[in-house]
């Protein structure tokens, strides 16, 4: 751990701009800038991802660290920040970790087969309003990774479930529901994540309020798929 000293923070600072403002004073004395990772700052992209006094995302439920602002802390206090620990999202540098494993466990099985071209009409394919509605509220997953984060044994569990929810709820990713759900948990395995012993802390740091039902519409397509004899 490092130590820095700031003096000058105001309270409508964005954490990731009082660590901006850091960079740059450590830069103008001819020091190294912490590294970090951000891209959106609006919530949506995922990639700022930090352990904030010991909680991923740091201490606002369902807000993600480019959305957290100085106004939560006290003049005084002391903050420490880490980067996500976890074996499948090994340290790159400083508080920045490789999360490429969600991508291969995304490209294992995380996509619909369909034809390309103009896009269908909106009412082509009737669904459900609860469906769509599930669906998005599964959709909204940013694959950040906080519930890697902060799972006791480092599960990828809700990410998954969440993608698996996202697809698998709706009729146009329904026809690789079953291939999907094995594909996707191999890779995961594969990753080297842990697994649930539901201990419910991916739900509780999740900024976007994904249930881990979704866990169990996963654990639900994976066995059923498992009992289904597969053509080879
Ligand atoms: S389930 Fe939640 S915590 Fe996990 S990757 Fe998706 S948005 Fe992030
Ligand atoms: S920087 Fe995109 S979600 Fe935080």
């Amino acid at each position: 751990m490092e130590t820095y000293h700031q003096d000058d923070v105001s309270p409508h600072m964005s954490f990731l701009e009082m660590l901006d403002v850091l960079n740059e004073r450590l830069a103008q004395k001819g020091e190294e800038p912490i590294a970090f990772d951000h891209d959106c700052r609006e919530g949506i992209c995922g990639a700022c991802s930090l352990v904030i006094d010991g909680r991923a995302h740091g201490p606002e439920r369902e807000t993600t660290v480019c959305q957290l602002h100085m106004r939560h802390y006290h003049d005084g206090d002391t903050i420490y920040v880490e980067p996500w620990r976890a074996n499948a999202f090994p340290v790159v540098k400083d508080l920045v970790c490789d999360r490429s494993a969600f991508d291969r466990i995304i490209a294992a099985g995380g996509f619909i087969t369909a034809h390309t071209g103009s896009s269908p009409d909106a009412n082509a394919i009737p669904i459900p309003k609860e469906d769509a509605e599930r669906a998005m509220d599964t959709a909204a997953c940013i694959g950040c990774g906080a519930c890697v984060a902060a799972c006791p044994n480092a599960a990828a569990m809700l990410f998954v479930g969440a993608k698996i929810s996202h697809l698998g709820l709706l009729p146009q990713g329904s026809p690789e529901r079953e291939r999907r759900a094995i594909a996707m948990v191999e890779a995961m395995d594969s990753e080297g994540f842990g697994n649930c012993t539901n201990h419910f802390e991916c739900e509780a740091a999740c900024p976007k309020g994904i249930s881990v039902e979704s866990i169990a519409r996963m654990n639900r397509d994976f066995l059923r798929s498992s009992l289904t004899p597969r053509s080879s």
